[in-house]
């Protein structure tokens, strides 16, 4: 590889909290190593645009605890084309970049490889996403305060459905992944919890709650990942409701939505985008590229980014029995 004088930094597609602190990790790090460091502002939009900030130690200055991304997200269909990305490597080029830091989900990390085939720009990625869909580290940036985020609402609306004998069912987010439904589920005590990765049978889940509630049980929670197979809350509750053996169960629906995206980030997300922001740097200095920087089992690793959405990340299905043990 060049020497490497400047980097870039970038934050992409959703954002997830714990993405500032990330790249305040990346920012300092580069400078403790006499690295310049642009940001990109908009994710592969502004790189396109050539939107960038010049950013230094103290550009960075209490930011950490913040959630969204002061650098901005985009999902940039430009980026898609070869002649956005053609640009994109013009404006890098024109900047004096030599490198990036790219901070997102799997659809940042697949623009970050087609990029670097084409125009040769040496990229190492940081998981954020709330999703935690990632293979290559146990846990990616925001997954932790998104679950903790999820977990007080539920914890909240246990209080109304309780008061007044309700079934809710609750909706979270995840993509393609039940990580947040399955230990929200377990977290929250809910009485049942559906996931992508598992069948979702109608009639078994209208017996289970038809068994709940003879059971005499006052309030139940279903929560349903936005992925699984009925295609979340919405359609469950039309599926009950044109069904008469639940015309007297009081039901309600609450979407928990972007609520799970926002706020400041959870200590363990700080500690965790600290560790990764470092690591990128570290990892762009020592000559790698198109990797991911990732924390398994405690330590430090490098997955190659195709690795990341090619292999899949299982969840566990002990903790699947485990919400039906509990419930
Ligand atoms: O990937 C993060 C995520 O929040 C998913 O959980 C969700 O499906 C999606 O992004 C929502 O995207 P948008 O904010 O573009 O609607």
């Amino acid at each position: 590889m060049n020497s490497l004088n400047r980097i870039a930094v970038y934050t992409s597609g959703g954002d997830a909290p714990g993405m500032n602190a990330c790249v305040r990790a990346v920012v300092r790090n580069a400078v403790a190593n006499d690295l310049e460091v642009l940001g990109v502002r908009r994710g592969y939009a502004g790189m396109i645009d050539g939107d960038f900030v010049e950013m230094d130690g103290r550009s960075v200055s209490n930011i950490l605890q913040k959630g969204g991304t002061i650098l901005k997200s985009a999902r940039s269909q430009g980026f898609r084309t070869p002649e956005g990305r053609a640009k994109a490597a013009e404006s890098l080029r024109a900047a004096g970049v030599d490198a990036l830091v790219g901070i997102g989900g799997d659809g940042t990390f697949r623009g970050a490889v087609l990029f670097h085939e084409e125009h040769g720009f040496p990229v190492v990625g940081c998981p954020g996403t709330i999703d935690n869909d990632l293979f290559g580290t146990d846990e990616t940036i925001g997954y932790d305060t998104a679950l903790n985020t999820a977990i007080e609402n539920i914890d909240r609306i246990r209080d109304t459905a309780d008061a007044h004998d309700r079934l809710f069912l609750v909706e979270v987010m995840g993509r393609d992944s039940g990580f947040i439904a399955l230990n929200c589920a377990i977290g929250g005590g809910a009485e049942m919890v559906l996931i992508p990765e598992t069948i979702t049978n109608l009639r078994d889940v209208k017996d289970r709650i038809l068994a709940l509630m003879s059971a005499q049980v006052r309030s139940s929670i279903v929560v349903v990942a936005e992925g699984e197979g009925l295609g979340g809350a919405v359609q469950l509750e039309q599926a009950l409701r044109t069904d008469n053996a639940f015309d007297f169960i009081d039901l309600r629906v609450c979407i928990l939505g972007h609520t799970q995206r926002g706020g400041s980030p959870s200590a363990r997300d700080r500690v965790l985008a600290a560790r990764l922001g470092v690591a990128s740097v570290e990892a762009l200095i020592e000559g790698h590229s198109n990797v991911m920087v990732g924390l398994t089992d405690g330590e430090v690793t490098l997955t190659p980014m195709r690795n990341v959405w090619t292999r899949k990340k299982n969840i566990n299905f002990e903790l699947v029995k485990l919400t039906q043990l509990l419930s």
